[in-house]
């Protein structure tokens, strides 16, 4: 295959920490890329008033993948106040860059992993009716619609007249007639059937290709009768070109209770934003969190692929690091099955696999020991000692059956 090139974007913090250690790991494995740095973030922001230069966007417009650490962002008043003073008062307002880049690229599919690595203390256990614990095998893939519903974005503190008296054409909008502007606060959940399909059918479209048992589409229609009945309708209008793979349906409050029942149950998950960011937090947490938590923003054209984690200022200035790298070695792992390098892809899990199993080398969160500077010293590894121990066990993996399929 040739050359690729690949977009580079630490970002800020530990961003800037775990982004190499992911290359270091694409390098061992013999994928052939030129990596192209670009500027993201905080940074930018308080120099130049712009979190997502025009330079960063143009680099992943012409090479239409990338990787991505993570950002800071600040509330209003400190993005104000550490705003370059020659800037000030120029209406350059902070706006979150990944939201940016998800808009601007149309990325409207989030694709985020929540599987299991057997012998991860951090997994979840549960009590056996007949005493003692169990560990069910957690293989959860969330489809998150990244670009509308309740973070599209359109909401008003105090709203103006023209959204009162448009909503006032609603009847249930009388009960809210009195209230005065600055007691009210408005955010508009839009869902369009377009996107709706899109999220339906990459969903579907990957639990076949990956054997998926079934897709679980998770909304609320009982109550947000429109927006999550049109998303109910078309999940159910795309799974008829599925036959093969149950469409399941649940709300949104019952499946987290669901989800420290049964979650082995759950194959695919689809849902909107705000619904989809909260289930792939909470399956996130059954299998490791933050440190093991992957994540893919895919477009049709440009793909950019990051951990979920933030930046974790408390950690950036740590050295050596400590924060676990295995949650953006695992989002750069799902760009290699995008792009249809699944072999090596499959290297690296079962690579990452073969660590967690022998539990030798541990970073300071999957020992549930504080982390700081003090945690080397209770003998955690270092963010490099952790890739170290991954690369060590690339040299000869062998690629376990579950491995071989994500
Ligand atoms: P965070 O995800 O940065 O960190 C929360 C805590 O999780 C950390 O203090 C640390 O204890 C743990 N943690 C995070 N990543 C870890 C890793 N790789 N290994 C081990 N432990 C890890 O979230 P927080 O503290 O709420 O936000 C910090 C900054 O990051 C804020 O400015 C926030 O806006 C931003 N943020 C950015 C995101 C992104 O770039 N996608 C996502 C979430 C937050
Ligand atoms: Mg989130």
């Amino acid at each position: 295959m040739a050359r690729r090139t690949v977009i580079s974007m630490p970002g800020d913090g530990i961003g800037n920490q775990v982004l190499p250690e992911a290359i270091r790991v694409l390098n061992a494995v013999g994928f052939e890329a030129e990596y192209i740095h670009a500027d993201i973030g905080w940074e930018c922001w308080a120099k130049e008033g712009n979190a997502l230069p025009d330079r960063t966007i143009e680099l992943l417009a012409k090479h239409k993948l990338g990787l991505f650490g993570a950002i800071t962002s600040k509330p209003k008043k400190e993005a104000d106040v550490e705003l370059n003073p020659a800037l000030r008062g120029k209406g350059y307002s902070y706006f979150s860059p990944i939201v940016s880049m998800r808009q601007r690229f149309n990325l409207d599919v989030c694709m985020r992993p929540c599987i299991g690595f057997p012998g991860n203390p951090l997994n979840f256990i549960r009590k056996k009716p007949s005493g003692g614990f169990e560990e069910p095998q957690v293989n959860t893939v969330v489809f998150r619609q990244n670009t509308e519903g309740l973070y599209a974005g359109i909401e008003w503190s105090n709203p103006p007249e023209q959204v009162r008296s448009a909503l006032a054409t609603h009847p249930k909008f009388k009960a809210f007639e009195k209230v005065k502007g600055e007691d009210m606060a408005i955010s508009v959940r839009v869902i369009t059937r377009p996107a709706a399909e899109r999220i339906c059918r990459a969903a579907f479209e990957y639990a076949r290709k990956y054997g998926y048992k079934n897709v679980t589409i998770c909304e609320k229609p009982n109550v947000l009768r429109e927006t999550s009945g049109l998303m109910e309708e078309v999940a159910k209008q795309v799974a008829k070109d599925f036959p093969s793979i149950p469409l399941w349906s649940t709300n949104i409050d019952a499946q987290t209770m669901w989800l420290t029942k049964n979650p082995e149950d759950y194959g695919v998950i689809v849902a909107s934003n705000l619904f989809g960011d909260v289930i792939s937090d909470a399956f996130a947490g059954l299998v490791g969190g933050l440190g093991f938590a992957a994540s893919g923003n895919i477009g049709k054209e440009v793909s950019v692929f990051e951990p979920t984690h933030g930046s974790a200022p408390k950690y950036a200035e740590l050295n050596p690091p400590i924060v676990n790298p295995i949650a953006m070695i695992l989002s750069a792992a799902m760009m290699l099955e995008h792009i249809g390098e699944n072999d090596k892809s499959a290297r690296v899990r079962a690579a990452i696999a073969d660590v967690v199993r022998e539990g030798k080398v541990r970073t300071y969160d999957m020992m549930r020991i504080s982390g700081g500077p003090k945690s080397l010293s209770q003998g955690a590894a270092s963010t490099t000692q952790m890739t170290d121990a991954i690369l060590a066990k690339l040299a000869n993996v062998r690629v376990p059956e579950y491995a071989a399929t994500h």
